[in-house]
């Protein structure tokens, strides 16, 4: 059993199952799942989950209490802030206008999730957008602008559904004791 820091286990858990580079840094009391993948100096917080089979790319960089789950596609050029979510099978696709016979050319593309945001189960977030704090993106959405703070987007393209209480949402989330 880990150390018990206001009520959060301080336990890092790596599936042996689940392959991470070297050069990543995981922090303490995260959990990699078994199938996961973790590039090249990808950096991920402190008490984060990484589901089943989720893929970290180099450089990737997550903050503290993140939960990726299974399956989700995180590629080179996201910033993922603290308290953020997201879903199964969900994509950062990197490649906006993709064609098999040219060198992909990806260089500057990036993504940002800005605190406490959710990206619903397999959404797909095309290339060079931010996701506003405390927002939540549907499921199955394909996000091709930026979604400002507190609101509710979903569709494709994602659309404000509605626009959420900011001094509601901005309230400090609190973790569940693991
Ligand atoms: C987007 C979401 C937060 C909206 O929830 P809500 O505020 O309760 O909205 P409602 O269910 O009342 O739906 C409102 C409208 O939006 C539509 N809608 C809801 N979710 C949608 C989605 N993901 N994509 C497209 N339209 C959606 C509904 O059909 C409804 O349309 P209508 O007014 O024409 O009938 C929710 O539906 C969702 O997708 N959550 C993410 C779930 C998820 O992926 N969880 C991860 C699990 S591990």
């Amino acid at each position: 059993m880990g150390k018990r820091i206001s009520g959060v286990l301080k336990k890092t858990y790596i599936d042996k199952r689940a392959v991470v580079a070297k050069s990543a840094r995981i922090g303490e009391g995260t959990k990699v799942w078994a199938f996961a993948q973790v590039g090249d100096n990808a950096k991920i917080g402190k008490n984060c989950v990484i589901g089943n089979g989720a893929y970290i790319d180099r450089n990737v960089i997550v903050g503290n209490n993140v939960k990726i789950h299974n399956k989700a596609l995180l590629y080179n050029g996201l910033i993922v802030e603290d308290n953020c979510f997201i879903g199964p099978g969900a994509c950062f696709a990197n490649d906006k206008r993709p064609c098999f016979n040219k060198t992909r050319n990806l260089k500057g593309v990036s993504w940002r999730l800005k605190k406490g945001s959710s990206v619903g189960a397999n959404a797909t977030i095309l290339p060079d957008v931010t996701i506003g704090e405390n927002s939540i993106v549907g499921a199955g959405s394909v996000v091709t602008k930026d979604i400002p703070s507190n609101v509710t987007a979903c569709g494709n393209p994602a659309r404000i559904l509605r626009r959420e209480n900011a001094k509601k949402s901005a309230k400090p989330q609190k973790l569940p004791k693991l």
